[in-house]
C-alpha cells in the first residue's frame, strides 16, 4: 500500500457491487472496514478474496458505528447498503423505509458525530420512474413509481440538505443495471434470491432453472422486448474510487448517473448468453409486467467529464462473458 492512503468504510461490501468497489479500492492503495450485517452478503467472499476487516452489523446500530468512527481513522464512506428489490419494496415498504431511510440517517447522523463528511452514495436509475427522454440525464425528473426508488430518493435529499446544512459532501451515483463480474472470476453476482436478467439466464445455461420468463414481447423496440442499459461492475467500480476521490480532493456535492451508454434488449441478452455458453435457454413468453417502461438508458456524460471516468467493458460480450467465468466457477 502507498503511504498515507486513508481508510474508507464501505457498508455493503460483502454484497455484489460493495465487494468489487472494495477490490478497486484495495487495488487503489486504499485501507478498507467492510460493515454488512450479511443479510445478502457473502462472509466467504471477503475472508477469501477481499481480505479486510469485515465487522457484522447494521447500519441502524448508531453504538457501533460510534465505535468503529472512534476505532478507526476513518476519512470518507462508501454506502452500498441496502434492500434493492423492487417487488418486494411494494408489498413490504415499512422494510424499506426502515432500511434504506432511517438506517441510512442513522449512518450519516453517527458520520457527523465523528466529523466524517464525505460520502459515496448508490442510488439509482429508479428515481426517475418512467423516462420523459433517452437517454435519461441526471436534471431529469424524479419521479419514482416504487418505494425503493422513493427510499433512494429520500436519501438524496437528505443528502442534500445535509450539504446545506452541515457542509456535508456527497457523491450521488445513479447506476442503471449492475452487470458482469469481476474479469479475473475473483468476485461476481450471487444475489439470493436473484432477480436480475443476466444471472437468471446464466443460471438456465447450467441447468439451475427450467427457463427465463420474458415480460412482454409487444414493446415498440426492434424486436418487442424490454431495453436496458447494462453497466459492468468494474466500471461502476473505477467510477466510485474516482468519486471519493474527487471529495477528497476538496469537491462540491454532486449526483453523476452510471450507465453504459447503450442500451440492450432482452432477446439480445439472451442470444447473446446462447452463442458465449454453448447451451440451449429456454424462452417463456409472458404478458407485460405493470411499471416496466420500453426502454431506459441513461447518459454518463458527466462522469466521463467530471470525474474522468473512462468505462472498460462496454460491450455486451465482454459484460456476459466475465458473468459466465463467475457463475461456472461460483455454482459448480
Ligand atoms: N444491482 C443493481 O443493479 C443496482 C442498481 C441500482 C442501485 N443499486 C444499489 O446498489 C447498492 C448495492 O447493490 P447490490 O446489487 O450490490 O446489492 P447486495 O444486496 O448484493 O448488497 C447490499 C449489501 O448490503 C448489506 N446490507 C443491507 N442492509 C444492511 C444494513 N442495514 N446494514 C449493514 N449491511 C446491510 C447486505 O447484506 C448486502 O451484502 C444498493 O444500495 C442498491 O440499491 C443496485
Amino acid at each position: 500500500m502507498s503511504p498515507g492512503k486513508p481508510t474508507i468504510l464501505v457498508t455493503g461490501g460483502a454484497g455484489y457491487i460493495g465487494s468489487h468497489a472494495v477490490l478497486a479500492l484495495l487495488q487503489a492503495g486504499y485501507e478498507v472496514l467492510i460493515l454488512d450485517n450479511l443479510v445478502y452478503g457473502h462472509r466467504d467472499l471477503v475472508e477469501k478474496v477481499l481480505q479486510v476487516e469485515l465487522v457484522v452489523g447494521d447500519t441502524s446500530d448508531r453504538v457501533l458505528l460510534d465505535q468503529l468512527f472512534q476505532s478507526h481513522d476513518i476519512a470518507a464512506v462508501m454506502h452500498f447498503s441496502a434492500y434493492a428489490y423492487v417487488g418486494e419494496s411494494v408489498t413490504n415498504p415499512a422494510k424499506y423505509y426502515r432500511n434504506n431511510v432511517v438506517g441510512t440517517l442513522t449512518l450519516l447522523e453517527a458520520m457527523q458525530a465523528a466529523s466524517v463528511n464525505k460520502f459515496v452514495f448508490s442510488s439509482t436509475c429508479a428515481t426517475y420512474g418512467v423516462p420523459q427522454v433517452i437517454p435519461i440525464p441526471e436534471n431529469h425528473p424524479q419521479n419514482p413509481i416504487n418505494p425503493y426508488g422513493a427510499t433512494k430518493l429520500m436519501v438524496e435529499k437528505i443528502l442534500s440538505d445535509f450539504d446545506t446544512a452541515y457542509g456535508f459532501k456527497s457523491v450521488i451515483f445513479r447506476y442503471f443495471n449492475a452487470a458482469g463480474a469481476d474479469p479475473h472470476g475473483k468476485l461476481g453476482e450471487d444475489h439470493i434470491p436473484e432477480t436480475h436478467l443476466i444471472p437468471l439466464v446464466l443460471q438456465t445455461a447450467l441447468g439451475k432453472r427450467e427457463s427465463i420468463s420474458v415480460f412482454g414481447t409487444d414493446y415498440p423496440t426492434d424486436d418487442g422486448t424490454c431495453i436496458r442499459d447494462y453497466i459492468h461492475v468494474n466500471d461502476l467500480a473505477d467510477a466510485h474510487v474516482l468519486g471519493l476521490e474527487y471529495l477528497l480532493r476538496g469537491g462540491d456535492s454532486e449526483v453523476f448517473n452510471l450507465g453504459n451508454g447503450n442500451g440492450f434488449s432482452v432477446k439480445e441478452v439472451i442470444e447473446t448468453a446462447k452463442s458465449i455458453t454453448g447451451r440451449n435457454i429456454k424462452v417463456v413468453e409472458c404478458d407485460r409486467r405493470p411499471g416496466d417502461p420500453p426502454v431506459l438508458i441513461g447518459s454518463s456524460d458527466k462522469a466521463r467529464k467530471i470525474l474522468n471516468w473512462q468505462p472498460k467493458y462496454s460491450s455486451l460480450k465482454e459484460i456476459i462473458t466475465h458473468a459466465w467465468q463467475w457463475h461456472q466457477q461460483r455454482h459448480k
